[in-house]
């Protein structure tokens, strides 16, 4: 199901204990008129109205809201995955404390090809943070799958290539994620028939990597062109 609107109105509307899995990749609120460098050309990193700096206070009410709701919408052993920079990290991290939740793991997400800087005055920033938190002590782990894919123990140093051109095929969206990225998070963590949710669906990667594993999935987005972009990859599921 794909719903249109605010994540936190919508979200009030499921039922409690009801989601095996979420992920989440909220706005970072970044979009303040800076530079970077797409396909070789100096572009504006403004991404959209829902990603325009906001003030700490407001950044901190939406983001603890968000997450609380996706606390009730768990069940008991379910789990939240947040992707993350330094720019929200400790905003999330302290709305996840404050709400119960229990750190499981932060991934570090290596990227091969990142953005090269405009400005060179620092190192390149090649990394995200893919937070994972649990609603209680207790939550499934497909270790064995893990341990097959990488031959060996799984880390928590992924290397991921940033989105491949044909996962773009269907439109553009300023900050879609890997389909191998939700892969590995789904199959790591949820069961074939599971429900997974992502508040913040775009052009919903979640969704079509969730259908791929046999998983069912609830996406949310505010803007309509997304969850169109969203309703036609899945086409091509
Ligand atoms: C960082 S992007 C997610 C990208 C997604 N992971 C993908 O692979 O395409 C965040 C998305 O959240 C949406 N959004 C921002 N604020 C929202 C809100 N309050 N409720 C629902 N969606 C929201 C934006 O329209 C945007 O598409």
């Amino acid at each position: 199901m794909l719903y249109l609107g605010n994540c936190i109105e919508i979200m009030k509307t499921l039922h409690s204990e009801s989601v095996d899995m979420v992920f989440a990749d909220p706005p970072y609120f970044l979009s303040n008129g800076g530079l970077s460098i797409s396909s070789g050309k100096i572009v504006s990193v403004n991404k959209g109205e829902w990603d325009k700096k906001k003030n700490y206070p407001d950044i901190k009410v939406f983001t603890e809201q968000w997450i609380s709701e996706c606390f009730r919408l768990l069940k008991s052993e379910g789990t939240i995955w947040i992707s993350s920079t330094h720019h929200n990290l400790q905003n999330v991290q302290r709305a996840l404390d404050k709400t119960g939740f229990k750190l499981i793991n932060t991934i570090i997400w290596h990227k091969t090809d990142p953005p090269p800087l405009v400005y060179k005055t620092k190192f390149c920033f090649s990394y995200e943070f893919l937070l994972w938190y649990g609603k209680s002590k207790q939550h499934y782990f497909n270790y064995e799958r893990m341990y097959e894919i990488g031959n060996m123990e799984m880390h928590d140093v992924w290397t991921i290539p940033a989105v491949p051109h044909h996962e773009k095929r269907f439109g553009y969206h300023p900050t879609q994620k890997p389909e191998l990225l939700l892969k590995r998070i789904i199959t790591s963590s949820t069961k074939p028939g599971d429900l997974i949710l992502d508040p913040f669906s775009g052009s919903g990667t979640t969704y079509v990597a969730a259908v791929k594993q046999n998983r069912r999935c609830i996406g949310i987005d505010i803007d309509k062109q997304y969850i169109e972009l969203a309703r036609k990859r899945l086409e091509g599921v």
